[in-house]
């Protein structure tokens, strides 16, 4: 190759680098900076361990000729992909720009994205995916169309082979929402992200009612209302953070184990402050977390889907290093009622927990599913059984602490021995039965109380022989329900005595192409 030649291909190669970095221009960077967002380079950058990120694709232009769209060509079209690293470990990412085009997905654009979902499923490493996105290149039609679906049946098949984390940080509309709805996670940014799959105007002229763009998609109105959202930050750099935390859970692929952190925090730490978190008054709430965050590694929970369905708390911790999934029912709010929105809410996570090889810890304070027309008219006979065929299918070390009520269907739901929990324990507090005292007496002794003299008392008497019965550990101890019954104080120990125990399980469900999960 001659000199001069190879000099103008250098050039041009330069030329085609600066353009890159530039996308949109100056203007259109300086517009996304005063809206409090980060330009794509930039959160890729924060996401990854520094200097690892290694661009693919950052020639591809779009092959649109309509509307002089063959006279605007941006190198790299508008999404930055490639792979870095994150705490040493791969990870495969995707960063829609909304200064080229507002991020909008081409053809060209889509086959970028699904270029890097194939290669993190063929090298087993998460896919993160940030969006900020006006959707369907208009311009493109149905080429743009046809690229979602191919992202689509991608998110489906990676679905439980590799984690797949999607941040919000901008416009995620119209069909466009189902990528990140199919992944694991979304995250979304308070303030400048939105999810709709039609917004504000065209809710206005078919049903006439009026929202606004932050009521309607918002992030708050995702993590509190819709449950789209798992967790919420206040900014880009914040939810970049949260993905490297959450990250720090998870194994790459189905394949590994969790990745173990040494903590110096002991594994037979004994908490005495534990004996007396449980109320003694079974009507009188507490916070479960009060135990949670005593019986972890150094205290550390990462909550998921923090503001929703909050009668149950579900999220990630680790015992002697070990990365679990933690379930337990909240007593603090509808006093830890099983209702339609907290069983699906904990059926996602145990799939997931089990998908990816996380032990589940479920801690049990139930009194049992939530009455009421709401949740009959809404399906919580389809939507408990989630939760209920989740833990049943769950292969993964399944460790159970009942810490007081263990009422009725609710209890076999919450990962009881029955459907295969390997250790099972209960505090000096538990009470399992089928129902609670007064409508197990109301039914049982209904023709007694009618005749009694003094009704009143009557029931109290009841109460107390069915207390007297039910009301402790020992009638499920005694047939070998639960393993144990522990002090609170040692439940640290116990637990992660187990867990070691478990390490090495190995179990399977039978052969099937796949359950039938009452969606
Ligand atoms: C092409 C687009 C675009 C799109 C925005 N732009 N959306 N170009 N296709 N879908 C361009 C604008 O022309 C503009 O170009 C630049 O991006 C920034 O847009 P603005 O409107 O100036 O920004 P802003 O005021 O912040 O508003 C952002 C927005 C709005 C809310 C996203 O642009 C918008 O409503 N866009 C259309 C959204 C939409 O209807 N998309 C199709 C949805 S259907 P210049 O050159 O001026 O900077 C869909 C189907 C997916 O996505 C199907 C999957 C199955």
């Amino acid at each position: 190759m001659a000199l001069d030649e190879r000099d103008r291909i250098l050039q041009r190669l330069e030329e085609t680098e600066r353009l890159a970095e530039l996308g949109g221009g100056e203007e259109r960077i300086a517009r996304q900076h005063r809206a409090g967002k980060k330009t794509a380079r930039e959160r890729v950058e924060a996401l990854v361990d520094p200097g690892t990120f290694v661009e693919m694709d950052k020639y591809v232009t779009h092959r649109c000729h309509d509307f002089g769209m063959e006279k605007q060509r941006i190198p790299g079209d508008g999404v930055v992909t490639g792979h870095g690293l994150v705490d040493g470990r791969p990870v495969f990412v995707f960063a829609q720009d909304f200064t080229v085009f507002g991020g909008s997905l081409s053809g060209a654009y889509a086959r970028k994205i699904v270029k890097i979902m194939d290669l993190a499923m063929k090298v087993g490493a998460p896919v993160i995916g940030l969006n900020d996105s006006g959707g369907a290149r208009i311009q493109e039609g149905v080429e743009s169309l046809a690229g979602y679906a191919d992202i689509f049946l991608r998110n489906t098949l990676a679905s439980g082979v590799i984690p797949q984390v999607s941040v919000i940080l901008g416009p995620c509309a119209g069909g466009a929402v189902y990528s990140p709805a199919i992944t694991d996670f979304v995250i979304m940014v308070e303030g400048t992200s939105h999810m709709f799959i039609t917004g504000p105007e065209v809710i206005r002229a078919v049903t006439h009612e009026e929202v606004t763009k932050e009521d309607l998609g918002g992030a708050l109105t995702h993590a509190r209302r819709s449950g789209v959202a798992h967790f919420v930050a206040p900014d880009d750099l914040a939810s970049l953070a949260l993905v490297r935390d959450l990250l720090s859970y998870l194994p790459s692929n189905n394949a590994e184990d969790p990745p173990v952190l040494a903590s110096e925090d002991p594994e037979d730490r004994r908490d005495d402050s534990l004996e007396d978190i449980v109320p003694t008054s079974p009507e009188k709430p507490y916070d479960i977390r009060d135990i949670l965050t005593r019986v972890i590694d150094d205290g550390r929970f990462l909550e998921v889907h923090a503001q929703y369905a909050e009668n149950i708390v579900v999220g990630f911790a680790r015992f002697g290093g070990r990365p679990v999934g933690i379930v337990a029912n909240q007593p603090a709010v509808l006093a830890g009622c099983l209702d339609i929105a907290a069983s699906v809410k904990a059926a996602r996570f145990v799939r997931f927990c089990d998908a990816f090889n996380l032990p589940l810890v479920t801690f049990v304070d139930v009194p049992g599913f939530l009455p009421g027309t709401a949740q009959e008219y809404g399906g919580i006979i389809r939507h408990g059984a989630k939760l209920l065929y989740a833990f049943a299918e769950a292969t993964v070390p399944k460790v159970t602490i009942i810490t007081r009520k263990a009422y009725g269907g609710a209890y076999d739901v919450m990962s009881s021995k029955h459907i295969r929990a390997d250790v099972n324990l209960a505090y000096p507090t538990a009470e399992v039965a089928v129902m609670g005292p007064e409508g197990a007496v109301n039914i049982v002794f209904r023709r007694e109380l009618e005749r009694a003299g003094d009704r009143e008392a009557a029931l109290a008497e009841y109460v107390r022989q069915y207390r007297e019965r039910f009301a402790n550990p020992f009638t499920v101890a005694e047939l070998g329900y639960v393993d144990a019954v522990i002090r609170p104080r040692d439940t640290r120990a116990r637990v992660c005595r187990a867990l070691r125990m478990l390490a090495n399980k190995r179990d399977s469900n039978p052969p099937r192409k796949h359950g039938n999960i009452p969606l």
